[in-house]
């Protein structure tokens, strides 16, 4: 079973096609990702219409690209997958109504997929790993603790009641005149910082599985507005106190969800699991911790249409869904928690 596959829920503009043999185990046999950077650069972060136009400008040739580097011709495709929600509006409805016509002139089902459950069976994709897990999502968008109990089976035990991680790096990164997305800039400029120069806060230490970011970033900006003339030590001294919290509070959250999960195996996804020190301290706490840790590659845990073709080609097989009257009514929806899947029937 061969399945092309649609991301455009955010700032990605990625396809693949995958091929599923009949245990279900799938092959990547092609893949593309444009990243629009250049397109926002100038606005400091993701400008929704901007995005549904270069989603539009760029699937043509890409998806022409993946037949092409997967070897296939379009009559080989037996599955167009693509991602309905949850993200920006304008780029779901390109990548629903082109996964759709594309299914309809190719006579095949459209399988609808959910961009967060797209990042939660993604381990189970590239490294193997077997259900039960417990998922950190943390990019720019999400900030969610995933319980992985089964293809469609995820509960949510921790998310953010206000910015994701990712979101939090960005915003710091701002304030020390970082460019857009400051992330991993933040992370250079830390390098040659000192990460106890400043003692900052660690909100919702104590209290459950959220996040929440919003004191900290004040506490940050309030120390950089106490500086006349912020020198180049204090910025680095800064960024570096300001990861070293972030890393702190994700650490002592992983260890509590684990605790409370009794979860032996833990996966990190989004953006901000490029990190270098949030792995390296991650990786210490699971070995100390007897917990299997998987740490996809980078390309792997940002935004990209092998997720989507991977939990779509699970969702082809689903046997309790009629792909052919069901899929073509799917709706790009901007908001679909992935507690309102589903259990696939393999
Ligand atoms: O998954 P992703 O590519 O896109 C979505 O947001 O969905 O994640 C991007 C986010 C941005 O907020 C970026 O600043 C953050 O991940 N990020 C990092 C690093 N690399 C990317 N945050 C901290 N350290 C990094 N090295
Ligand atoms: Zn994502």
């Amino acid at each position: 079973m061969k399945i092309l596959a649609l991301e455009s829920s955010c700032d990605e503009t990625a396809t693949a096609i995958l091929e599923f043999d009949e245990q279900h185990n799938a092959t990547v046999l092609a893949e593309c990702v444009y990243t629009q950077a250049k397109e926002h650069f100038d606005y400091g972060g993701v400008v929704p219409e901007i995005a549904s136009r270069a989603h539009l400008e760029k699937f043509d040739q890409l998806i022409a690209k993946t037949v092409k580097d997967a070897n296939i011709q379009y009559s080989d495709l037996d599955a167009i997958a693509a991602t309905t929600g949850p993200g920006l509006l304008g780029g779901l409805l390109i990548g629903t109504m082109y996964g759709k016509s594309l299914a309809l002139s190719l006579d095949i089902p459209f399988i609808p997929v959910n961009h967060l459950e797209g990042h939660a069976l993604t381990a189970n994709l590239t490294n193997k790993v077997e259900f039960p897990y417990l998922l950190l999502l943390a990019s720019g968008g999400h900030c969610q603790f995933i319980e992985v109990k089964d293809f469609g089976e995820y509960e949510i035990i921790g998310g953010t009641i206000d910015d994701a991680v990712g979101e939090a790096f960005d915003k710091v990164a701002k304030m020390l005149k970082l460019t857009f997305p400051g992330g991993p800039k933040l992370e250079k400029l830390a390098l040659g910082g000192n990460p106890n120069a400043y003692k900052f806060p660690e909100p919702l230490k104590h209290k459950g599985l959220d996040f929440s970011f919003s004191g900290l970033k004040t506490s940050v900006r309030t120390e950089i507005l106490k500086h006349e003339e912020l020198t180049e030590q204090h910025r680095k001294d800064i960024a570096a106190s300001f990861q070293q919290t972030v890393v702190n509070l994700v650490i002592h959250k992983v260890k509590k969800a684990l605790k409370e999960t009794n979860m032996k195996r833990f996966v990190l996804a989004g953006g901000v699991a490029a990190n270098t020190m949030l792995r390296a301290e991650l990786e210490t706490f699971c070995k100390k911790n007897n917990t299997e840790l998987t740490l996809p590659a980078i390309k792997w845990a940002t935004d990209n249409a092998v997720m989507i073709g991977y939990a779509g080609g699970i969702r082809y097989f689903d046997k309790s869904c009629n792909k052919e009257s069901e899929n073509l009514e799917a709706k790009p929806t901007p908001r679909w928690p992935l507690a309102n899947l589903k259990k696939v029937e393999l």
